[in-house]
């Protein structure tokens, strides 16, 4: 069940965009995170929520695609998310926010999957940009965005090649290839 999960939850950039992201259901993708690990039990993390199609698209011009896929400018008007949740760390609880919001974000991320929807964590953001576009306060880094839709691509798992490769890459059929390094290559002891 759990690998299966897993192996569901990969990282989508083109969705369905016209299928709308209810905000009950960020609610309880967030409620997911609340639920998680979190050093010395501080809980900094807090969260913005998107579902409208206005303010998704004051997030999007502010976030990075896919580096490995040179030429690919980000998923295009009508494939883009339809909603976001921006993890937040709260400085007036922590100024460093640890391994926090990965665990927060792959909360999130298994929680979508499970629902049947399909997103990215997206690290490469102009923070200082979205920062004033939401008109998020300086008492709040901005940590991680996840994009969030109903997935519109096949992302496969490969083994990494002889060469160890690992850039993901897009074949002609617009199917994404994510290599893996093998179990017997990452347990080194
Ligand atoms: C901390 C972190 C930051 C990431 N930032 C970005 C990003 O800015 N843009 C992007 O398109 N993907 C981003 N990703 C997604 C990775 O590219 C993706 O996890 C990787 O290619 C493996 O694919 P998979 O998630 O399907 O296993 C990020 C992933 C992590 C864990």
């Amino acid at each position: 069940m759990i690998k299966d999960l897993i192996q569901r939850n990969r990282s989508y950039r083109r969705f369905h965009q016209d299928v709308a992201v209810e905000l009950e259901t960020l609610r309880e993708l967030v409620d997911l995170a609340r639920l998680s690990a979190s050093a010395a039990n501080k809980q900094p993390l807090k969260y913005i929520l998107s579902c409208a199609p206005e303010k998704n698209a004051l997030i999007f011009p502010y976030l990075g695609w896919a580096g490995y896929l040179k030429g690919w400018p980000g998923p295009s008007e009508g494939e883009r998310p339809s909603a976001y949740i921006i993890i937040l760390g709260d400085r007036e609880i922590k100024q460093s926010f640890g391994c926090d919001h990965g665990i927060a974000a792959q909360s999130i991320l298994l929680g979508a999957t499970e629902k049947g929807l399909g997103g990215c964590i997206i690290g490469s953001v102009q923070r200082e940009g979205l920062r004033k576009a939401l008109k998020i306060p300086v008492r709040y880094e901005i940590l991680l965005v996840l994009a969030l839709g109903k997935p519109k691509e096949t992302v496969v798992i490969e083994g990494v090649g002889p060469d160890g490769d690992i850039r993901y890459w897009r074949d002609s059929d617009g199917v994404h290839h994510v290599p893996k390094r093998r179990l017997n290559d990452i347990i080194v002891g």
